[in-house]
């Protein structure tokens, strides 16, 4: 059975390189079939960000891990975003791609797919520059601890959080999952937004030597769990994963998308 501490030791051989080419590259991310699952994640994103309600000062994604297409929307609404990981390999291969060092990972095509969602015909290398200028960190980050960023960032500081595969990949139990949720949600400030991904149905994912459990959820439990964490849900989307873009380096049945906003009270 998985506690915290065998999960964290299994992320000690996590290959962001792996990782990356496990579910970044086609059929799953593949620009020119509608269906495939990324061009659906990005597009649940930036309705969202299109809504008009999202923004402000400081946005933090959680486990950002060592990609960034969870952020080509959101990131414009706000003046400074702080990305996060609990592992420094990871948090090396961002800083590397924000330096824009060779032999990073090309996030070009996911750039331009968000251009062109909104339309505005900019040329995506703006885009691409405006978020490298726009991220001011990457910091540790641990959401089963209370105080999930530590000093550097307390309770009620964060306008929006975003967080994908996160919390259901690194929790031993949907108890961990929602005691995590809570956990980072102390971070948001009253009515402040949480855009989530996460997998439906999966029990496992590889990346590279690496083999992580992962938390069973359900379209309910993830409901539920946001409910009970003191969020309303503003949009809740899913994604049955295709036969076609179901491959050996997980057993995920599904992708969730959700737009929850924290209650005021
Ligand atoms: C499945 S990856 C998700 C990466 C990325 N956000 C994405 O959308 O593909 C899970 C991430 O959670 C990070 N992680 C592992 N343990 C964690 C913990 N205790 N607290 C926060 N993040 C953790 C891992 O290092 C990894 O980057």
């Amino acid at each position: 059975m998985s506690t915290i501490q065998t999960i964290a030791e299994n992320y000690q051989s996590f290959n962001p390189r792996a990782y990356l080419q496990n579910n970044y590259i086609p059929p799953r991310a593949d620009f020119d079939n509608p269906g495939s699952v990324v061009p659906w994640k990005l597009r649940c994103l930036a309705d969202a960000c299109a809504s008009g309600e999202i923004g402000g000062q400081l946005m933090v994604d959680i486990g950002t891990g060592p990609t960034v297409y969870q952020l080509l929307s959101a990131f414009e609404l706000f003046k400074e975003v702080v990305l996060t990981d609990y592992l420094e390999v990871n948090r090396e291969e961002i800083r590397k791609w924000l330096r824009g060092e060779a032999g990073t990972f090309d996030w070009g095509p996911y750039i331009k797919h968000v251009c062109n969602i909104e339309g505005k015909g900019e040329p995506w290398e703006e885009k691409q520059n405006r978020l490298r200028a726009r991220v001011s960190k990457v910091i540790p980050v641990d959401i089963h601890q209370p105080c999930p960023l530590g000093k550097e960032l307390g309770p009620g500081s964060i306008d929006t959080l975003v967080s994908s595969f996160c919390l259901e990949a690194c929790s031993p139990d949907y108890g961990a999952f929602k005691k995590a949720l809570g956990n980072i949600t102390r971070l948001l400030k009253p009515g402040g937004h949480f855009l989530m991904i996460g997998a439906l149905e999966e029990s496992f994912y590889l990346a590279g030597e690496a083999k992580l459990s992962v938390v069973s959820l359900t379209e309910e439990m993830t409901k539920k769990a946001l409910c009970d964490a003191g969020y309303k849900i503003r949009d809740f989307r899913a994604y049955v994963m295709p036969q076609s873009m179901r491959t050996d380096v997980d057993d995920t049945k599904g992708i969730f998308f959700a737009w929850a906003q924290k209650e005021t009270k």
